[in-house]
């Protein structure tokens, strides 16, 4: 299943579906969707100027999963209802016109929601409050609130929530869903320790906290059949912690990979600042760790610019796939400028000033 050929143009193969290369779109919040969560007017030319770039694949944004405490933001694309999967299937269908596959990211806020239309508060493993503060370009303010805990029914809500929309996925035509396990969000919640006190079944040893994993992987993919891909995106850092390390380093990493892989992925993507660089002192790096451990196809993300970065990766096989936010952003050409030798353009961050959506970006770009 795994292909040996390490060009970053070759096709490569995830579960059942083949890739034209080994370049994606990470997945990038936009907070371009309607009120309502179904997808919005700017959409879908964003997505398919990707397609038309080149890229074998996209991750989508992270798309809530349940009108209950899922959403994260305001604007932001849910998989909950009807109108919602019509508007997703334009997009896929615009995006398989050009031979490129896309995969849904599904994501649950927990404690770091900064807006939910279905609820007034927010749940999270437990009582604490975040660090940091919201993201004002994401039309946050101030500190997060104090999270509900939640209790069982509130868990097995997210875990129907995530099966429902893993099904809404695959009825709107994309190639597979990757689970929103990193950066912070309502899982990796349940994995940090210090954001994690419970003391039933979900809390206490790794075992336990990556239990929710667990449960929403086996019951999606007793939803979704064998060929339908299922991902999961691991990371350290979390936007609102990002010097954050695992903090049993290489020991949590082959804890959290061996049993990933046992929960049936069909690959795993990480992210770090540098993707090439050490995931702690002297180590190799956690995309690294990744294939190593989880012994499956790994998407490396974090830092990578040019061609260069992208070749090394691949080339010493520390990922399968690599997946470019930031840059794809200012090239969504990327894959055909690096192939025909263009140059590329530099991102700058006032594509996200003042709100990081769709319409600041597609203005700062008519200008540059
Ligand atoms: C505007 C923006 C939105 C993002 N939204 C998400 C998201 O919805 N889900 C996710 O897993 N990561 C998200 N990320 C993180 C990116 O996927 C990626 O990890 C990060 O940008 C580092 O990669 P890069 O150096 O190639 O930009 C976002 C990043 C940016 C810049």
């Amino acid at each position: 299943m795994v292909s040996t050929s390490s060009n970053i143009f070759s096709p490569y193969k995830i579960g059942s579906i083949s890739l034209k290369n080994r370049l994606s779109v990470a997945p990038m919040t936009r907070v371009s969707a309607n009120e309502d969560g179904s997808v919005g007017p700017l959409m879908k030319d964003y997505y398919q100027s990707f397609s038309h770039g080149g890229f074998g694949l996209i991750i989508t944004e992270g798309i809530y999963t349940d009108k209950h405490y899922s959403q994260c933001y305001r604007f932001q694309p849910g998989l909950t209802d009807e109108v919602q999967v019509n508007g997703w299937r334009e997009i896929t269908n615009a995006v398989h016109k050009h031979g490129t596959k896309i995969i849904a990211q599904l994501m649950h806020a927990g404690a770091l929601s900064q807006y939910n239309k279905h609820n007034d508060h927010n749940a999270a493993p437990s009582t604490i409050k975040p660090l940091g503060r919201e993201m004002t370009f994401y039309y946050g303010e101030g500190e997060y609130s104090v999270p509900k805990t939640m209790n069982k029914a509130d868990i097995t809500n997210v875990i129907k929530g995530f099966v429902n929309a893993a099904k809404l996925a695959q009825r709107s035509g994309f190639d597979g869903v990757e689970i929103h396990g990193a950066n912070g969000y309502l899982l990796d919640q349940f994995i940090t320790v210090y954001t994690n006190k419970r003391t039933d079944e979900y809390g206490g040893k790794l075992v336990n906290r990556l239990r929710i994993y667990n449960e929403i992987i086996t019951e999606i993919r007793k939803a979704v059949g064998q060929d339908f891909i299922i991902g999961v995106r691991f990371s350290q850092a979390k936007v609102n912690d990002p010097e954050y390390k695992w903090p049993e380093k290489e020991v949590d990493a082959k804890y959290i990979f061996q049993a990933t892989k046992r929960f049936g992925v069909d690959y795993i993507h990480t992210t770090e600042l540098m993707a090439k660089d050490p995931a702690f002192e002297e180590s190799l790096s956690l995309a690294k760790l990744a294939k190593r451990y989880g012994n499956t196809p790994v998407i490396a993300n974090g830092g990578i610019r040019n061609k260069s970065d992208a070749k090394l990766l691949i080339d010493s096989n520390q990922a399968d796939i690599i997946s470019l936010g930031k840059i794809a952003l200012a090239n969504p050409n990327w894959p055909s400028a690096v192939k025909y030798q263009q140059k590329l353009k530099d991102f700058s961050f006032d594509m996200f000033d003042p709100i990081a959506d769709l319409k600041t970006a597609n203005r700062f770009l008519v200008k540059s």
